[in-house]
């Protein structure tokens, strides 16, 4: 039992020296949604902004390995697709927010247990989603503010937003 033990505890300890998760970074905020409510934006704080933006809270179990590695493959995926500190690049995939959580595909699944404030009640959802479609649009839809558009973003830096 003993020599069990030990032999776990050099595995665990060999998998640390894998260098990848290890060190997590926070790239510069460059531009941010113009939210349509505070409680759109507080939601999206608790529930989604650790993998869709750069602003992600790093919890101790996401520098031991090898949780570090999911978690960094998690954010650096969900960053790549979305991205609410990056708007007005040219791949962001906003306007399928609102729907995709309508369907329940997000938060991620696995997030739910470490992060009860994630989790979101029917009602919830259904106004989150509503708060998201009127801040980033819908394919096809009338989503509001349209975030997309270059031209509104160049007139909106005009305006010294
Ligand atoms: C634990 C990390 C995590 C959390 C929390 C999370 N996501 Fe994601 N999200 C991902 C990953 C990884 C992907 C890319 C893989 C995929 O599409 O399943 C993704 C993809 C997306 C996409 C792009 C889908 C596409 O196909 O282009 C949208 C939109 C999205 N998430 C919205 C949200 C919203 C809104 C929330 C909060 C309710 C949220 N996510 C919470 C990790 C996360």
């Amino acid at each position: 039992m003993k020599r069990l033990l030990s032999i776990l505890a050099a595995i665990v300890f060999a998998l640390q020296l894998v260098p990848y998760g290890r060190k997590h970074s926070n790239p510069p905020v460059l531009r941010e949604p113009n939210w349509d409510s505070p409680a759109t934006a507080a939601t999206f704080d608790a529930a989604c902004a650790d993998c869709h933006s750069n602003q992600t809270r790093w919890p101790w179990y996401s520098f031991v390995a090898p949780a570090s590695w999911l978690i960094q493959k998690d954010v650096d995926e969900g960053r790549a697709k979305f991205n609410v500190s990056e708007m007005g690049r040219a791949k962001n995939d906003a306007d399928e927010a609102a729907e995709i959580v309508l369907s329940g595909e997000m938060p991620l699944k696995p997030y739910l247990p470490l992060h009860p404030e994630a989790r979101l009640t029917p009602e919830q959802r259904r106004q989150f989603a509503a708060g998201l479609a009127a801040t980033f649009g819908r394919e096809g839809g009338h989503g509001g503010a349209g975030q997309g558009s270059e031209t509104e973003q160049e007139a909106e830096e005009a305006e010294g937003h």
